[in-house]
């Protein structure tokens, strides 16, 4: 049996161009994306064309991206980002309102999901902030 590509099930490059660029827009409007926009140089332009690059051959398509900048290592090229549960959450807004808008195979869009989501939060580099909520083992339960 031979296995069709993401990259090919989703329609190739011009998916990929189109799912980036909405991305990217995303980042740019969203309030809830505020915090990682602001980690992203002014131009994106230059980023989107890596991210396509990686895009295509984390995919199944064409090697755009480790014949030029080299082995991914995408979690290393992040170190100098701190990125923490929100900032994972944040991107994967931006990423999944891009994938509903951009890719129409149902099933391919689900399969993009959970690997894109599974690398976002491997990538998570820096404990969370403490939240509003105490942690439960250090509230003294009241009895009444
Ligand atoms: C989890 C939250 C993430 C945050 C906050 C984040 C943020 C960033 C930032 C700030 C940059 C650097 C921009 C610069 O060059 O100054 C970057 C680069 C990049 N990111 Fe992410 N990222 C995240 C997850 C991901 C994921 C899951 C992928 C892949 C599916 C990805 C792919 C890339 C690529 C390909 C680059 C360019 C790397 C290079 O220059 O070689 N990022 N990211």
């Amino acid at each position: 049996m031979t296995e069709t590509s993401l990259y090919d099930r989703i329609g190739g490059a011009p998916t990929i161009d189109a799912l980036v660029d909405s991305f990217y827009a995303r980042m740019d409007a969203l309030a809830e994306a505020r915090t990682i926009r602001a980690m992203h140089p002014q131009d994106l332009a230059p980023l989107g064309q890596v991210l396509k690059d990686y895009l295509s051959e984390w995919l199944g398509g064409p090697a755009l991206f480790s014949p030029v900048r080299g082995h991914p290592r995408m979690r290393q090229r992040h170190m100098r980002v701190a990125i923490d549960s929100a900032a994972r959450d944040a991107w994967l807004l931006c990423m999944r309102g891009a994938l509903a808008e951009t890719v129409a195979d149902e099933a391919a869009r689900a399969a993009i999901d959970d690997v894109m989501a599974r690398l976002a939060d491997w990538m998570r580099n820096v404990p969370d902030k403490e939240g509003p909520d105490q942690d439960p083992a250090e509230t003294t339960i009241s009895q009444n």
